[in-house]
């Protein structure tokens, strides 16, 4: 079956997770990538999309394709050391792929953990680098703590506590405990109700976002994603009242300030189809304390957490990171449900980088 056909009889599609990442390392190799790039960039987002963060997954190719083409990514760069100040390490992105630069900005970070048992990471003016958690997992494999303040630089998605039009980006804040012999505990989230892509997810599909997540362009409340996408312009509302509007300012103070990146203001308000993102990563090593209980005292509290009488109608009290694993082993044997609207924007734009239709139908596990 062809996939148009699949999208003819079917609409959404149900992707097996090996072909999907094989057709986007096609994909980014099409366009020019390197093959350890087109590699990167694949597992970053089909990981995304496993873990059920769709918004980050495939989805986001059209937008690349579309930043590739207007200039404002550039394929094939790599992590820059701008300043290397011992546990203190600003990086540049220099506009790359960044799903290469913070892998890469990761790497050195861990690597100069071995010596100094902290090291913070500057990393800025790097396009889009997706998931954060991908990144806070990439330390927790080592053995190492990590938390994550991200800017989305320049982008006026989300609306301060007690205003009515966007004046910063969904700004995420993660963060990863790593444990022995088990999987990490990994926390990592937009800090507005919902990330700019599950409004774009519901835009696709057609369907409401839930209450309390946007207002409209008069700033009154709505559950309509079109004001997102089409004029005038609503805008997201932060999490948790004025809680996510403060740390949402904090991410964009630590990442885009600090690092020597750039913050969001009248001057650097996104004009082109670019997601540029900064990052302040904070790595450490739990040896470099020298307590000899951490893992005890980090398993009595968890054990303790779980260990709370269930509310009505909940099975599970989950640590965070659980939720995603879950999804993830489900999607992996399942395959990764993909939306009709977002899977015909992802052929499009995989056929203006000329990728011949017999390579595009792999992807189509069952309809
Ligand atoms: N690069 C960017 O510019 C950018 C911007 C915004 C968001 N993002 C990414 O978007 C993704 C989605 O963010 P989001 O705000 O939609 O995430 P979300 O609201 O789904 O929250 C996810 C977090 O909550 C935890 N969680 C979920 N359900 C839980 C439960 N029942 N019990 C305990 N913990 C639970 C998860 O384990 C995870 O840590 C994130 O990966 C984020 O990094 C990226």
């Amino acid at each position: 079956m062809t996939v148009q056909t699949a999208l003819k009889t079917h609409g959404d599609i149900l992707a097996d997770a090996q072909a999907l990442q094989d057709f986007v390392s096609r994909l980014w190799l099409k366009a020019g990538s390197s093959a350890r790039e087109a590699d990167l960039v694949a597992d970053h987002l089909v990981m995304a999309n496993l873990t059920g963060h769709d918004s980050h997954g495939v989805g986001m190719i059209p937008r690349y394709v579309k930043s590739l083409r207007d200039g404002v990514l550039t394929l094939n760069q790599h992590a820059a050391v701008a300043r290397d100040a011992g546990a203190v390490l600003t990086v540049d992105g220099v506009c790359g792929f960044g799903q290469v630069v913070a892998y890469e900005a990761m790497e050195l970070g861990i690597q100069r953990v071995r010596s100094t048992g902290i090291c913070a990471v500057g990393l800025r003016n790097a396009h889009h680098i997706g998931r954060i958690g991908h990144w806070a997992e990439q330390c927790a494999r080592q053995g190492l703590v990590s938390f994550h303040f991200v800017n989305v630089a320049g982008s006026v998605h989300v609306s301060p506590w007690g205003g009515t039009d966007g004046r910063f980006g969904t700004n995420p804040f993660c963060a990863a405990f790593p444990r022995k012999g088990k999987e990490p505990l990994v926390l990592d989230f937009a800090t507005s109700g919902i990330a700019q892509g599950k409004a774009r997810v519901a835009y696709n599909k057609g369907v409401e976002v839930p209450a309390g997540c946007l207002i409209d362009a008069q700033g009154q409340p709505t559950t309509n994603p079109r004001v997102m996408f089409e004029a005038p312009h609503g805008a997201l509302r932060t999490f948790g009242e004025h809680k996510g509007h403060g740390l949402a300012m904090m991410c964009e103070l630590f990442s885009g300030a600090l690092t020597g990146g750039y913050t969001t203001h009248a001057e650097t308000r996104v004009k082109n189809s670019g997601i540029i993102n900064c990052m302040l990563s904070v790595i450490i090593d739990p040896a470099a304390f020298g307590a000899d209980d951490t893992e005890a005292e980090a398993e009595a509290f968890i054990e303790w957490v779980k260990a709370s009488p269930r509310a009505a109608g909940t099975d599970h009290i989950f640590a965070p990171g659980e939720p995603e694993r879950l999804r993830a082993a489900e999607r992996r044997s399942h395959g990764i449900p993909i939306d009709a609207g977002t899977w015909r924007e992802i052929v499009t734009a995989a056929t203006t980088l000329n990728m011949p239709q017999s390579e595009i139908d792999p992807v189509v596990a069952q309809g």
